[in-house]
């Protein structure tokens, strides 16, 4: 029989995402609906380590559902990655009674999860995804790669009026740097030109026969969106390499959407999700579940154990890239 469960704490960790907040007032309102205390730690396990944790109250979720970024903060922590560390966190843990923990991250949290559910196993964990990589094993989606999206895309309409008016190929690099998600759907939902992600072997000539295609039916304009993580290297050297082999297009221009992508309001389908995991994931602490990423397949809640969440490889969607590739001609 599990312990039963009063004093549950919540952290935000890794790489901030549009949607924690709403998923930490989910968190606070059914943690209150279920008469449980619940606790804030700041700044991920750099707080943990520190002490630096506190008792939430339901106001503390109030007014923060549309808004971006994680009111407990976050951090990449390197402390947590010693035996130190973590007993340091275990401590303020076990100094504030906590009987529960839900860490919202990406796979360097649930790393951090796993090992630590090693040492100190009499405290459950379960996590919830949050990272705009939508790279995690065992989830449809994480929370803010929706919205994620949404920026890169207005920002590559933009891009497609000036690319027009000036007849310029542009090259934009959106986030991932093992995760080709945001660009795939960026190039699909931004009508580009091409796509380039880790996932996928791509190579100079494939990228040029691409654009030529597009030049001879008289296409004097193209985007083409790069994942950070791409194979072919930095966004600029590609571009010096196509601006070597194509001279129709007036000129080629580089755009790094960068950090933007990580901020703003989240949408609509962000805050819901994340409104579900949050919820879903006090009732699985109260059910006595442990060492599990609460995520959403088929629009069903679906467990995944930390190991298969950090380890298993998220396989791409083939027939999306494939459909990509044909949309981008
Ligand atoms: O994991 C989310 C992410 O935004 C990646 O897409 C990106 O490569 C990385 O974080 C950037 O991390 P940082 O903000 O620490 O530089």
């Amino acid at each position: 029989m599990s312990k039963e469960i009063k004093r549950i704490a919540v952290f935000t960790s890794g790489g901030d995402a549009p949607g924690m907040n709403a998923a930490i007032r989910a968190i606070v309102r059914n943690a209150f609906n279920n008469d449980l205390h619940i606790y804030g730690i700041m700044r991920g396990y750099e707080g943990m380590i520190d002490g630096n944790i506190r008792r939430l109250e339901t106001t503390d979720a109030s007014n923060i559902i549309h808004r971006g970024g994680t009111i407990l903060k976050t951090a990449r922590s390197m402390r947590f990655l010693t035996p130190e560390g973590r007993k340091l966190a275990y401590e303020t843990l076990i100094d504030n009674d906590i009987d529960g923990l839900i860490a919202i991250g990406g796979n360097g949290t649930f790393t951090g999860a796993s090992k630590f559910m090693e040492e100190y196993p009499d405290i459950p964990i379960l996590g919830i995804p949050g990272t705009i990589d939508n790279d995690l094993y065992g989830t449809d989606f994480t929370i803010g790669f929706d919205t994620a999206v949404n920026t890169a895309v207005q920002a590559v309409d933009k891009i497609r009026d000036t690319a027009d008016s000036h007849n310029r190929l542009f090259f934009v690099e959106v986030m991932g740097r093992h995760s080709g998600y945001i660009a795939l759907h960026t190039a699909i939902a931004g009508g580009a030109g091409g796509v380039l992600i880790p996932e996928e072997d791509s190579s100079l000539e494939d990228l040029v026969k691409l654009l030529k295609r597009g030049t001879k039916r008289s296409k004097l304009f193209s985007i083409v969106i790069v994942a950070e993580g791409n194979q072919m290297g930095t966004v600029y050297d590609i571009a010096q390499q196509i601006s070597e082999k194509i001279e129709v297009y007036d000129d080629i221009k580089v755009t790094v959407i960068g950090h933007l992508q990580r901020g703003g309001s989240p949408s609509a389908f962000d805050r819901v999700l994340a409104s579900i995991l949050g919820f879903s994931a006090v009732e699985a602490l109260m059910a006595g579940k442990t060492g599990m990423m609460v995520g959403i397949k088929n629009n069903s809640i679906h467990y995944t154990p930390f190991d298969d969440a950090i380890n298993k490889r998220k396989h791409m969607n083939k027939d999306l890239l494939r459909m990509s590739h044909i949309m981008a001609q």
